[in-house]
């Protein structure tokens, strides 16, 4: 009787082991379960939330679309089918080659500079706009200021027909290749919008010359001219992106703020604009 009792207990004790062996076996199948679940939920979620995010991300995408639909659409090219610029009273207006103006284009605030030295005795070419004219003077002002540089403004504002007599005397005097590398074709010229400027200075004698460059005038030109709001339009080493030789001495009026982004950025006006 007391071995059969022992044995009961014996069994009973097995039998209890064996139920909270299953039983520890299920709760590590849930929790690997639950770990599962949830490592798979996570994944699902992921691939949901992947899903989601992929379809926010589509949908960013989309409107990333249209974004950059409307950002092109705010980055409007103002070119005519023509390939006329629409924007010609505009301080940030891009003339290039593949940008023209009007044959017949004449800014409508031209005036003639009156508090800045000049070199030639054309008026035509001694007016600017008359934002950029002001600037202009801020500019020669500082400049005077800060290095006690003197700098001359040779060649502003040019009308249509004087960039045909220039381009024309170029292409005679030195084949057209040759003269499309410094000079505008007449209606492709910044000069015929009155924001662009010739500077020079004395060290070289006045004229224009890639030696301006390395001259204290010119190095302060190339790193100080943003913050009065131009830019030197033909820079080294971008020649083949302006399709211009480097020109220390032009420097464009596009106000103050798009040059900063401009200068910031050392690309060219066309490609911080256009990408071009
Ligand atoms: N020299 C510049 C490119 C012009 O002729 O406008
Ligand atoms: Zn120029």
């Amino acid at each position: 009787m007391y071995k059969i009792s022992k044995m009961k207990i014996f069994l009973l004790v097995c039998l209890i082991l064996v139920l909270v062996f299953i039983n520890a076996c299920g709760d590590r199948g849930t929790k690997d379960n639950n770990i599962v679940i949830k490592d798979s939920d996570r994944d699902t979620n992921n691939v949901n939330v992947g899903s989601n995010d992929n379809k926010d991300d589509n949908e960013n995408e989309v409107v990333g679309s249209n974004d950059s639909k409307d950002d092109e659409a705010v980055v409007e090219t103002f070119l005519d089918e023509n390939n006329v610029v629409t924007n010609v009273e505009s301080i940030e207006v891009v003339v290039n080659k593949q940008r023209n103006l009007d044959e017949k284009y004449v800014p409508e605030d031209l005036v003639t500079l009156t508090d800045v030295p000049t070199c030639l005795a054309n008026p035509e070419v001694n007016q600017l706009k008359k934002e950029a004219a002001d600037a202009l003077t801020d500019l020669f002002e500082k400049a005077k200021e800060e290095l006690d540089i003197q700098l001359y403004a040779r060649s502003g504002y040019r009308s249509y027909n004087t960039q045909v007599s220039l381009y024309n005397g170029y292409v005679t005097n030195h084949g057209q290749e040759a003269a499309d590398t410094f000079s505008a074709k007449p209606g492709q010229s910044e000069h015929q919008t009155g924001l662009a400027m010739d500077i020079t200075s004395e060290t070289v004698n006045l004229q224009l010359t890639e030696d301006f460059g390395d001259t204290d005038e010119g190095k302060w030109i190339n790193e100080n001219s943003y913050k009065y709001g131009f830019i030197v339009r033909y820079p080294k080493g971008k020649e083949s992106i302006t399709g211009y030789m480097y020109e220390p001495w032009h420097i464009r009026y596009i106000g103050k703020e798009l040059a900063k982004k401009v200068y910031e950025s050392e690309l060219t006006l066309d490609e911080y604009l256009f990408g071009e």
